[in-house]
């Protein structure tokens, strides 16, 4: 299966176990843990807007840095900037922030509630240029599902 594939079988099945009547830190866990199981990415989470800052939620993969503020590396930026960040190469984005020095690209996804953004999507891959618009397209329609 192709990566398009993988995420069109994916879609359906996020979808199925999502419960309008859990909080939302369920349905994040869930859809963290299928994305994490079907790729086999390095690091695959949410970060929630808590005040000012971003506040790490429910993820799959290594511990990870527990608040970033806003504008700060990719996941502040994406924030800022109201727009999915696709990074090739994290030794080539200025202020990237290095949780774990094994990632080497990663995407991040805001997830937008009534025009504000609520959380990012963050997810990171061991290896160089993983990610693309088709991942880009796939996951923001899997976040609107949250
Ligand atoms: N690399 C991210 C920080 C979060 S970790 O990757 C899980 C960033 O630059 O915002």
């Amino acid at each position: 299966m192709n990566k398009t594939e993988q995420y069109e079988n994916l879609l359906p099945q996020v979808q199925s176990v999502m419960d309008s009547t859990a909080d939302i830190i369920a349905n994040m866990a869930n859809m963290a843990a299928m994305l994490h199981e079907t790729f086999g990415f390095w690091w695959t989470g949410f970060y929630r807007v808590i005040g000012n800052e971003l506040v790490l939620g429910p993820f799959q993969g290594p511990l990870a840095c527990t608040r970033i503020a806003y504008g700060r590396g990719v996941c502040g930026t994406a924030w800022k900037e109201r727009r999915t960040v696709v990074v090739p190469d994290v030794e080539q984005f200025p202020g990237h922030i290095a949780c774990s020095a094994a990632s080497r690209s990663e995407i991040v996804v805001p997830v937008v509630r009534d025009g504000e953004i609520t959380a990012v999507l963050d997810i990171d891959s061991v290896r160089l240029d993983t990610f693309d618009q088709t991942d880009a397209e796939f996951l923001n329609r899997m976040v609107e599902m949250l």
